[in-house]
């Protein structure tokens, strides 16, 4: 019978003929292989018979290669495993070169890894991230189906922009060379495929919050793109993002709700992941030995993890954070890039860092930012100058999850949109929601890489989506 490598490591059936397919990772002494199928982080060791084995096939066990093993699975002779597999017979399913296969059975730079990103996952790291990524958008579903809430697909390609930060990606099949043009000299979008401007969205809530205002509870979990030029080990040109959006829920009811979600899908891992997590948990390790005592965490990543699981998120207002940022440390002594001069600054990443990293060393919320620094949509306060934003900030992440309460009433959301230059005209659609049967609503985005980076450990963004899409990348 034909099995994986997680199936012969877990169940009992020794002293039966099986047959296995899968790449070696290393073939030793002419005798050991230890073969990879992707199923688990374990390799399993195949024992070849030499002696009754052809010379060619013999040489053509390389690194890389794809192979199909039948045999017999026996107790393990030696050390390091329970069982291996006394090999019958050995079919050579595709060559591998081994002085070209970038893979090698050696530790090789991240850098390096991403330009070979295609054949990534043939390492123990990389198996171990996509497994997990895997098992935590299983767990995001999970959890919102046993909630109540209805998964929604939201449009790809749309007419407006969402976050009205304009860093947007065309979506054209206009002759770049020689677009049509109005008398004026402008291009003429009518004659373009959507008769309309159109672009690859930046966010799924604004359609999310039609369908909230009818099936109650939905959430959306997809890919969003974004043209910000920003090189950083956080930001990615297209990455994906959950966004639940919850009818009758206020600002409190929103952070109760995310952060309820973010224990439930990261539990989901710590119970079912454990294998990878731990692998992870040692590279980390090794890694953090070759920085300065002072750098390194407290924390192991399932420490880490286990922490968030068990802690309660803290709840901070933005202007409390002012005040604790502009009596800080960093902040007197000029350390901070971007000082904190008073209330009303927007804040950066090495801010939010130190809220969570180094004054309250725990996961926070801060909410009601001012009005100015948010998007347009958001929920004007009684003070006339906050909205009721959140931003839930993680260590070693910073900004994991934005959201609000969303501005129900008709004419306040008009005069904003009016002020920003928002034309009514694009967002009709929109504003129908407070013209029937309007009603306080709220949700929230989260940025699954980020998720996946702290759920393993990663520190570059790059390195938890299979093919990132950053400035002037888009290989594979
Ligand atoms: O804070 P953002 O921009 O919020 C929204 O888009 C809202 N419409 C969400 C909502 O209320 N439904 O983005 C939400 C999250 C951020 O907190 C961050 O985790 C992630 O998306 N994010 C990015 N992740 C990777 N690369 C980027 N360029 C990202 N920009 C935002
Ligand atoms: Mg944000």
């Amino acid at each position: 019978m034909a099995y994986t490598v997680s199936q012969l490591l877990t169940q009992d059936i020794t002293f039966q003929p099986i047959e296995i397919k899968g790449w070696v990772r290393t073939f030793r002494a002419n005798r050991f292989i230890a073969l990879n199928d992707g199923s688990t982080l374990q390799n399993i060791q195949c024992v070849v018979d030499f002696e009754n084995t052809e010379e060619d096939v013999l040489k053509r066990i390389t690194t890389g290669a794809a192979v199909h093993v039948k045999g017999e699975l026996v107790e393990s002779q030696g050390k390091g495993q329970k069982v291996e597999i006394q090999v019958n017979s050995i079919d050579i399913l595709g060559d591998s070169d081994p002085d070209t296969f970038p893979i090698q059975p050696k530790k090789h730079s991240f850098e390096f890894l991403r330009e070979n990103a295609h054949l990534r996952t043939r390492t123990n790291t990389f198996s171990a991230v996509m497994r997990l990524r895997s098992a935590l958008s299983f767990a995001v579903h999970k959890y919102f189906t046993e909630n109540g809430f209805y998964h929604m697909h939201t449009p790809i390609i749309t007419g407006s922009d969402a976050e009205g930060a304009g860093e947007m990606f065309r979506v054209t099949t206009m002759d770049a060379k020689n677009p049509p043009l109005n008398d004026d000299g402008k291009v003429d979008y009518n004659e373009d495929f959507f008769g309309k401007e159109t672009n690859l969205t930046v966010s799924g809530q604004l359609e999310a919050e039609t369908y909230a205002m009818s099936l109650g509870k939905v959430y959306t979990f997809g890919p969003t793109f974004r043209a910000e030029n920003s090189n950083t080990s956080r930001h990615l040109a297209e990455f994906w993002m959950i966004e639940p959006e919850v009818a009758f829920m206020d600002l409190a009811g929103n952070m109760d709700l995310a952060e309820d979600f973010l224990k439930s899908v990261l539990s989901y891992v710590l119970e079912n992941n454990r294998e990878d997590l731990e692998f992870l948990e040692k590279r980390l390790l090794d890694e953090e030995k070759t920085k300065p005592q002072a750098e390194r965490s407290e924390m192991s990543l399932i420490e880490k993890i286990k922490f968030v699981v068990d802690n309660h998120f803290k709840r901070v207002s933005y202007t409390e954070a002012i005040d604790i940022l502009r009596n800080s440390k960093p902040n007197k002594k000029k350390k901070f890039k971007f000082l904190i001069e008073g209330w009303g600054a927007d804040l950066q990443s090495e801010h939010e860092r130190f809220l969570v990293e180094k004054h309250f060393k725990c996961p926070v919320i801060l909410f009601d930012y001012p009005a100015n620094i948010k998007a347009f949509y958001m929920r004007l306060n009684e003070d006339g100058k906050t909205v009721r934003a959140m931003d839930i900030l993680f260590p070693g992440i910073g900004e994991m999850v934005g959201g609000s309460q969303r501005e129900e009433r008709l004419e306040v959301l008009k005069e904003k949109m009016k002020a920003l230059d928002i034309p009514e005209e694009e967002l009709w659609w929109y504003l129908d929601l407070r013209k029937y049967g309007t009603a306080v609503h709220s949700g929230f985005g989260l940025g699954f890489e980020r998720l996946v980076m702290f759920a393993t450990g990663m520190n570059n963004i790059r390195d938890v989506i299979p093919y990132p899409r950053t400035p002037q990348n888009a290989e594979f």
